[in-house]
């Protein structure tokens, strides 16, 4: 065990800059295979920060004698967990959460695409962005892959935001060269060249990646799916995503689009989409093959519940994905919120609609399961493990603070929680933005947006 906090250097007075207490909550791995052994839970626990970074984490009593009077910040029962990692998120959509359509084509005709032309305009993309990141970050939100608009200058606007708040942040203009209005399309040359640019600007620029984002095979056609394909193998390093398999009628379409390919997954593997760092979107009506394929290649399947639900798209089916599922090969599992298909921003209300989803099917997604995916497991999607998702000395100090009592239903609720499942699904099933104490990115508090009164997190 470590007993001090490592040296900061011969300025230094403490071994911390700053220390907050409260209920330690973290997973080590996916609580289906680990079993009780992935869960960490410490009562009276203790995050030593320093540089922004955790350097020391256990029981309170077991603080280090130098990090002792570093400023402290005291939660008292509130759960302190890593931030959460939105996978699957849409910047443009930000405010059209709850626009009522016949369905995913129709949704995006009439109310996705109008609102996102107007990204077009850099300084409305700009305000934009502020609103999106302070949005996420009032509902524990720490790190997110994000969908942007066609527009170059858009994404910028987004990534110079993210960066001005020290976030962990994938994004990637949106490719989309057909069935979509005039003033979104760009063509597989133009596509390619500004996701160069974006990329050589901002990847890997403080806590950025990008994502080269192809929208959907509907949008994007061969010469454009081809270009993102040969972007990925000359990037290795980036993200990919997409959208895979959310509705029939957009299957069908896609049919009709790329006849010769065996199925939706075919048409991304025959353009060299597949691989470790690729996401793909919903994967609500996934066959057994096109399953084994993606977790052959490496890839990860975003669950989105909520979108899924509101706009009708089907059930999700969680059972192939659980380890009892009986040896068949599947991706990766991540949870995102996809707003604006989504209805909410919050992690936790997400792990709620994907709990009843589970239901619905006959199936069950464990509290601590679902909390480790909207950690640990959402930050292994995005290949940013060794920084986020657990609460070890080295990690980032990416935090979400929960209070299991906010309102006075959860409160009259946890009088009755004996187990930490009991908290979990009470704040999954009755928890929005009120159960967000704090956010904290990289050692500092940035929602609320005022500091506590020691100045430990400011
Ligand atoms: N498929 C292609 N684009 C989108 C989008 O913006 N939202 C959702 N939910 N599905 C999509
Ligand atoms: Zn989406």
């Amino acid at each position: 065990m470590t007993t001090s906090c490592p040296s900061s250097g011969p300025s230094a007075r403490n071994g911390a800059d700053c220390v907050v207490l409260g209920r330690l909550i973290d997973f080590a791995g996916d609580p289906a295979e680990l079993g009780r052994a992935a869960v960490r839970d410490i009562a009276d626990g203790a995050l030593a920060l320093r540089g922004g970074r955790i350097v020391w984490a256990g029981a309170a009593r077991e603080l280090p004698v130098d990090c002792r009077r570093a400023p402290r910040r005291d939660y008292g029962r509130c759960l302190v967990l890593p931030g959460f990692v939105d996978p699957h998120i849409h910047f443009p959509q930000y405010r059209i959460a709850a626009a009522g359509g016949r369905g995913l084509l129709d949704w995006l005709d009439r109310f996705a695409f109008p609102e996102e032309a107007r990204y077009a305009e850099a300084d409305h993309a700009a305000a934009a962005a502020e609103t999106f990141l302070d949005l996420l970050l009032a509902h524990g939100t720490t790190a997110a892959l994000v969908f942007s608009t066609v527009h170059e200058e858009a994404a910028d606007r987004l990534f110079a935001a993210a960066e001005r708040r020290g976030m962990a942040l994938a994004a990637g203009k949106t490719l989309m060269d057909r069935n979509a209005p005039a003033a979104l399309r760009d063509d597989a040359e133009s596509g390619l060249r500004a996701s160069q640019r974006l990329h050589a600007r901002w990847h890997g620029r403080g806590r950025l990646r990008y994502a080269v984002s192809p929208r959907f095979a509907i949008t994007s056609g061969a010469a454009q799916l081809a270009a993102a394909g040969e972007f990925l193998e000359s990037h290795p390093d980036a993200l990919m995503q997409t959208h895979l398999s959310e509705t029939q009628e957009e299957i069908a379409e896609v049919g009709r689009l790329f006849p010769d390919c065996i199925d939706y997954t075919d048409v991304y593997d025959r353009f060299g989409l597949l691989g470790p760092n690729s996401l793909f979107a919903h994967g609500v009506h996934l066959s057994a093959r096109e399953r084994e394929r993606l977790a052959e290649a490496g890839s990860t399947v975003v669950h989105c519940p909520t979108s899924n639900e509101f706009l009708g798209s089907g059930l999700f089916d969680i059972g192939p994905y659980s380890p009892e599922a009986g040896g068949a090969a599947a991706p990766r599992l991540a949870v995102a919120t996809d707003i604006g298909g989504g209805t909410s921003y919050s992690l936790p209300a997400t792990l709620g609609a994907a709990y009843r989803t589970a239901q619905l099917r006959g199936r069950r997604l464990a509290p601590e399961r679902a909390f480790y995916l909207a950690t640990l497991g959402n930050a292994r999607a995005l290949g940013m493990e060794d920084g986020i998702g657990r609460l070890e000395p080295g990690r980032y100090a990416d935090l979400v603070v929960l209070d299991p009592r906010a309102t006075p239903l959860l409160a009259a609720r946890d009088a009755l929680s004996e187990t930490l499942a009991d908290t979990l699904l009470a704040l999954m099933v009755l928890g929005d933005d009120r159960i967000v104490r704090a956010s904290w990115v990289s050692g500092r508090q940035l929602h609320p947006k005022q500091a506590g009164p020691t100045g430990c997190g400011s």
